[in-house]
């Protein structure tokens, strides 16, 4: 069997090491790839958005199944593309993807379909839209519609900050393109849950649910990124009123309540989605609303999800499944082993402006530590150096997040290269909950 990942981010570095615990004879292709996922793939420097060039090299090394991994060629049709050459590929239709690449189209199915989430209006005018800011009142959310790499959503807390976002991203073309419409949105409060689904359309698995932390510095303060650290498991209530609401089974069934909501809006759209669905949830004092859908797997919870996903979950036979237009019906639900922590180390000037070239020292491998890279390159004499914002991803598995986290700190903080930036508090809202969970048993005297 001979699968083509498509992208060279720490999330195809850990789905090429999934697919390799599953099958080790598995013969992998990646394009571009990464030093890491070298490792285990034969690389192919072309861009993940050459869809022409990558349509060549499936058909020429006759590859059995594509899987792709970020969500610009998806936007750009690639699943389209390879379905009308009759290859098999693991991903949603450029109309299906709108779920994730249009906020407005999204938005819009949700309030349509009544799928929970917070109440929004789509403007192009920016007299319109300062309007709908004050009937929304403060705090509000300004997004820009399209893609903009995890940086579109700007929550302000002022009018005058309202204001001036609004003109920023209407006619100052601060997201160029991305920026045509906006969206203002009711802000909603609670704490996030990353859920990822893996469908043919209609029937689906529900896969466990994650925590990321988009915030650059501790105590989630600073720039918003790409994402800084994900873990799991995550016993957040999904009726926060009711604490017995917070185990895995009861997350699993809510979750797949409205994803199953959202497989048939988009299907009565004649835009059935396949491949993963991501589901960005806000838990909510009235339970679980819909905050964002993307297309493909979430960066970085995919790095921490792969490596204590449950070995009965197999990712290849259901990316196979999807890719080749069956059904998945009577696909076995996921569990989880442990806990897993993963901890994002960044280059030197991330998020703003990444400074290449840096030389990386690694420290040797460990036990129950899985090193993804993320921007990694190698230099003239094969040395590894950083090459982009997100350099890797350190997962570590433990019996709790706690331990996990402690894990993964130690070793990210042992890796060695000039300006590197991590955070050292992932997982902390689970480590509190349970803390609190535990004091609360303690016996008082
Ligand atoms: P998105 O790109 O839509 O995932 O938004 C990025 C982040 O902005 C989310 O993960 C939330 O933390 C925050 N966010 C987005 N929409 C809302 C909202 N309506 N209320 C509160 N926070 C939001
Ligand atoms: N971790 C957020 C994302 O993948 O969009």
């Amino acid at each position: 069997m001979r699968v083509l990942i498509i992208g060279g981010g720490g999330r195809e570095h850990a789905l090429a090491w999934r697919l390799k615990q599953e099958d080790s004879s598995l013969e992998l292709l990646a394009a571009p790839g990464n030093p890491g996922i070298a490792e285990l793939a034969e690389c192919v420097p072309l861009r993940a958005t050459d869809v022409e060039a990558l349509l060549t090299l499936a058909t020429d090394r006759r590859v059995d199944l594509t899987v792709v991994g970020p969500e610009a060629p998806l936007e750009l049709g690639i699943v389209d593309r390879f379905r009308q050459a009759g290859l098999a590929i693991f991903g949603p239709t450029k109309a299906a993807a709108e779920i994730e690449t249009s906020k407005a189209f999204a938005k819009q199915l949700m309030l349509e379909d009544a799928i929970p989430t917070a109440l929004a209006e789509v403007h192009t005018d920016v007299v319109r839209a300062r309007d709908a800011v004050r009937r929304f009142g403060m705090p509000v959310v300004i997004k820009a519609s399209g893609l903009a790499s995890g940086k579109g959503v700007i929550i302000c807390n002022s009018l005058d900050d309202a204001d001036r976002t609004v003109a920023d991203i209407l006619e100052g073309n601060r997201f160029g393109a991305a920026g045509a419409e906006v969206l203002i949105e009711e802000f909603m409060e609670g704490e996030e849950l990353s859920v990822f689904a893996i469908t043919d359309g209609e029937s689906f698995v529900v896969l466990p649910g994650l925590q990321d932390h988009k915030r650059l510095l501790d105590g989630d303060r600073g720039p918003n990124t790409g994402g800084m650290g994900a873990y799991l498991p995550v016993a957040v209530p999904m009726l926060p009123a009711r604490d017995h609401t917070d185990d895995a089974a009861t997350q699993r069934a809510m979750a797949g309540v409205i994803i199953g909501q959202t497989l048939r809006a988009m299907s009565a759209r004649g835009r059935p989605f396949t491949g993963l669905l991501y589901m960005g949830l806000m838990i909510t004092s009235q339970g679980p609303r819909v905050v964002e859908f993307n297309c493909r797997f979430g960066d970085p919870e995919t790095q921490a999800l792969m490596p204590v996903l449950g070995m009965e979950t197999r990712l290849l036979d259901l990316f196979l499944a999807v890719g080749r237009g069956e059904a998945i019906e009577g696909a076995v639900a996921a569990s989880v082993s442990g806990a897993c922590v993963s901890t994002v180390i960044a280059a030197a000037n991330y998020p703003d402006t990444p400074r290449p070239a840096d030389h990386i020292s690694l420290p040797p491998p460990e036990e129950g530590i899985v090193v993804f890279h993320a921007s990694t390159a190698r230099d003239e004499a094969g040395r590894l150096t950083t090459n982009g914002g997100r350099v890797f991803a350190v997962s570590a598995i433990g019996e709790s997040v706690e331990v996990a986290a402690q894990r993964s700190l130690a070793y990210a903080r042992r890796v060695e290269f000039a300006g590197k930036q991590l955070r050292t508090d992932i997982g902390w809202r689970e480590i509190d909950r349970q803390r609190k969970k535990a004091s609360a048993r303690a016996p008082r005297d």
